[in-house]
């Protein structure tokens, strides 16, 4: 089944945020004078089930989706995660099951991911550096570690592995280079990505963002680029590969290259919202509807509703957004 919204983008993806707790306190997503000892994160009783997550991802594959992602927060500190994608990896229809994660934990932890049926591995990591790394995590965690999670992801075949790399101007830029190095001669795909507004609580300045065109010269400099087809419709990096035939990049230019024309992709909130862009104000409560006893049918057209009305495209009209209303905070919605 196709649904399609006012602008004729069909359903495809489902960001799925399974907590929205995190180790790190990453300075553009969940700043420490914000994400305090007081913040308020959900209680246990508030946090959708694996089983609704399940019952709602079949009913999201119906409707269309055939790609699931989890999300956080850090999706590792939910417990027992593996359970829950055991569940999803057997959904017929799910062509693609993948995790963005810190990479912080145990190295164990990659074949129990792998063993419950995960497909895909992300990494998030912001410098190749231990000081440039600690700046931007903010609780002291070295690169070393999320390098040993990196080796043991690819010695498990999730190969490549994507690494995420969120640029800050002046904090991290000159660490473009090493890691465009580092993660070429391993044969992951490093994906730089322009720093964003999401939020209310990093502060954001447009002189902060590293365009992507900067970015793209800046690497082209010494390791020579050319641009790449996109793997699928509506993919959020655009792909380079290296002159030199040893494998590819990404950026993601959310800021200054909007890509909301294509854009397939849904959230569900750790507490089982519903959020039609990473830039919602609002969301859909789907978890109450499950409350009250709503059967599939009924789910699948709720969504299909919501869905189908939807108009999303802050990135493209960024610079005319006068909204004074809160946006959902990145933690909370899912990366
Ligand atoms: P692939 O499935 O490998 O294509 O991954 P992805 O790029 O969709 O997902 P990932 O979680 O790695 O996200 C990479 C970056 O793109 C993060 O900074 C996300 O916040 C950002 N991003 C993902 N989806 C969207 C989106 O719909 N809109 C915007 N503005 N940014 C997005
Ligand atoms: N701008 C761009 N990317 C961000 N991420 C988190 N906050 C921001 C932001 N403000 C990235 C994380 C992770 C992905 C899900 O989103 O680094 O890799
Ligand atoms: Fe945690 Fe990822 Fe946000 Fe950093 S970007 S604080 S690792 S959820
Ligand atoms: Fe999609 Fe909203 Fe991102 Fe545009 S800003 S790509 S509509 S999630």
């Amino acid at each position: 089944m196709q649904t399609l919204d006012t602008f004729n983008r069909p359903l495809r993806d489902l960001r799925i945020s399974v907590t929205d707790r995190c180790n790190f306190r990453c300075t553009y997503c969940m700043p420490k004078e914000i994400f305090g000892p007081d913040y308020t994160y959900l209680k246990k009783d508030e946090v959708v089930s694996f089983e609704d997550i399940a019952r709602l991802a079949r009913v999201f594959v119906d409707l269309g989706v055939n790609k699931l992602r989890l999300t956080g927060g850090e999706p590792l500190m939910r417990r027992d995660i593996e359970n829950l994608i055991d569940m999803l990896a057997n959904i017929p229809g799910v062509d693609d099951l993948a995790l963005t994660t810190n990479g912080s934990f145990s190295p164990k932890r990659v074949r129990s991911l792998k063993d419950a049926g995960l497909r895909r591995m992300t990494v998030s990591l912001d410098a190749l550096d231990d000081p440039t790394f600690k700046v931007m995590n903010d609780v002291d965690f070295p690169v070393e570690k999320v390098l040993e999670w990196i080796d043991a992801s690819a010695e498990l075949d999730f190969q490549p592995v994507k690494v995420n790399m969120v640029v800050k101007r002046g904090v991290n830029e000159h660490s473009i280079l090493p890691m465009a190095r580092y993660f070429k001669e391993r044969g992951h795909i490093l994906r730089l990505i322009e720093y964003m507004d999401v939020g209310n609580s990093n502060g954001w300045r447009l002189d902060d963002v590293v365009s992507a065109k900067e970015m793209v010269e800046h690497v082209n400099t010494e390791l020579p680029l050319e641009a790449s087809d996109p793997n699928y419709q509506g993919e959020v990096a655009r792909r380079y590969r290296y002159k030199d035939g040893s494998g590819e990049l990404g950026i993601i230019a959310s800021v200054t290259q909007a890509f909301c024309v294509d854009c397939t992709r849904i959230r569900l909130s750790a507490d089982g919202k519903l959020y039609t862009c990473l830039f919602a104000t609002k969301g859909h409560d789907l978890r109450a509807l499950l409350q009250d006893g709503a059967n599939d049918d009924e789910m699948r057209q709720a969504i299909q509703t919501i869905w189908t009305q939807r108009n999303d495209r802050y990135s493209e009209i960024r610079a005319e957004n006068t909204s004074e209303k809160p946006k959902i905070e990145m933690s909370f919605i899912g990366g």
